[in-house]
């Protein structure tokens, strides 16, 4: 039986670079990697300077990099691999746990952080957690160095959202936790109006929870659906989507983790595959996904003409949100893609004290953020604990609902276009006597 060390193959070797000013240091470090079968240090330099020479040289797996050194330290050192070598991850050691070192590091694109003295457990699991989590981006960035740019830059604009059958909308946070399924669900309820055909995606394909929040008790998920990918018509789809009292489509996910699994192993862009056949029987397509970058959110991130990206104003999850965006760059998408947004916003009393003010986070994220959504607890667990969406409820001009609204009308408007919101906004006599938007988006 293979340990959890052991590769299987030259592939699953961890490449490692190590960047420390105290050769002693360095030495320690690679005799404890050298224990493990799946670790080959490629380079141990004495320079943030020479580590990021070496990084671009060696593109490795991962960079362990000393934060005190002469000359470069390590946080500019950190920045600059992060932004020039994508696909090495890279993990910050320093003598101390200062939480403003531990801060400075994450923004500058850490994506873990030792304490000196490091055990070798501690050393092991996290380059194991790093490199995994890491993987998939890598996979996928070292995959789109090798396809000429000129091509991409086609494909790009070939992708363009113009004429999509469809508008899908992927909501997405790398923390969990952050309220993407109740956003999820807020913004494909507020996108119901009359002549408007919304499907709600549960793409969360571990622990799906759109069936509690909407109370669905639904034995037709998905999986039913991965098999006759190539041959999925609508009356297949049709049988297989929920309705639910409101209207609304609910496309279910798998209804235990095990068969999560076997979508992912055997085809990890089935759900994106799935959509794109069928997106021309719907205005919209919203996409509830988990927190984790794997292959399947990756493909309904390609296929998304807008990416509703999540953050909370607290540390972690402002460097992960940033982690992101650096990616969606380098995946090319257009800026105008991604719609940042904060929930669970503290009151400004409250905020101050523990947690980030919004505009030093756009001001570090070096991007607008187009809405805030503020934490209310109770209104969120009473609207979960009744299966019915937060936005229902009748007091429309009290946060969080009126936030939830603007939501859908904002994302509207960004995709179908300014002169038809008004009808949108209007009764529904106006919204009928447009040409609709099915007609708009070359539908029966
Ligand atoms: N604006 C808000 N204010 C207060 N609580 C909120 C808000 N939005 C969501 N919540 C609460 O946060 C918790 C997590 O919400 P939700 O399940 O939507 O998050 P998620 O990002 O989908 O989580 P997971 O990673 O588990 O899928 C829930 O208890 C929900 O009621
Ligand atoms: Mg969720």
């Amino acid at each position: 039986m293979n340990r959890p060390g052991s590769p299987q193959s030259e592939g699953d070797v961890i490449t490692i670079l190590l960047v420390d000013d105290i050769p002693e240091a360095r030495e320690n470090i690679k005799k404890l990697l050298a224990f493990e079968p799946d670790f080959r240090v490629i380079g141990s330099v004495g320079t943030g300077r020479e580590g990021v020479a070496m990084a671009k040289e060696m593109k490795p797996n991962i960079v362990i990099m000393d934060i005190n050194m002469p000359d470069m330290d390590g946080i500019q050192a950190t920045s600059l691999i992060t932004e020039s070598v994508p696909t090495a991850a890279v993990i910050m050691m320093s003598v101390q746990n200062d939480p403003d070192y531990l801060r400075r590091a994450m923004l500058a694109g850490a994506r873990n952080f030792l304490t000196k003295p490091i055990s070798p457990d501690e050393l092991y699991n996290t380059i194991r957690t790093v490199h995994a989590q890491h993987r998939v981006v890598a996979q996928r960035l070292s995959a789109m160095q090798q396809v000429p740019e000129e091509s991409l830059r086609k494909a790009v604009q070939a992708e363009g959202t113009e004429n999509r059958p469809g508008h899908v909308i992927v909501v997405y946070s790398p923390q969990g936790g952050v309220g993407v399924t109740t956003i999820a669900t807020n913004l494909a309820s507020g996108l119901m109006k009359e002549g408007i055909r919304v499907l709600l995606v549960d793409a969360d394909l571990q622990f799906g929870d759109i069936g509690v929040l909407l109370n669905i008790q639904s034995q037709s998920t998905m999986v039913d659906l991965v098999d006759n990918i190539h041959d999925l018509d609508t009356e297949l789809f049709d049988s297989i989507v929920f309705t639910h009292d409101s209207g609304m489509k609910v496309l279910m996910g798998p209804a235990r983790p095990e068969y999560a699994e076997v979508i992912e192993q055997n085809n990890p862009t089935a759900v994106a595959q799935m959509l794109e056949k069928i997106s021309g029987n719907y205005d919209f397509i919203v996409v509830d996904t988990s927190h984790q970058l794997n292959e399947t959110v990756l493909s309904l991130f390609d296929i998304a003409a807008k990416i509703v990206l999540v953050g909370m104003p607290t540390l972690a999850c402002v460097k992960n949100v940033r982690f992101v965006l650096d990616l969606f760059d380098q995946l090319n998408y257009p800026p105008d893609k991604t719609f940042l947004i904060l929930n669970r916003v503290l009151d400004d009393r409250n905020r101050q004290r523990f947690t980030i003010p919004s505009e030093k986070i756009a001001r570090f994220l070096k991007r607008p953020i187009e809405l805030e959504i503020p934490s209310d607890e109770l209104t969120a667990l009473e609207a979960m604990s009744k299966g019915i969406p937060i936005i229902a409820r009748r007091d429309k001009s009290r946060s969080p609902v009126k936030e939830l609204m603007s939501l859908s009308d904002m994302l509207y408007t960004q995709l179908v276009g300014q002169e038809e919101v008004e009808d949108f906004d209007s009764s529904a006599d106006k919204a009928r006597r447009k040409p609709g938007l099915g007609l708009r988006l070359g539908k029966a």
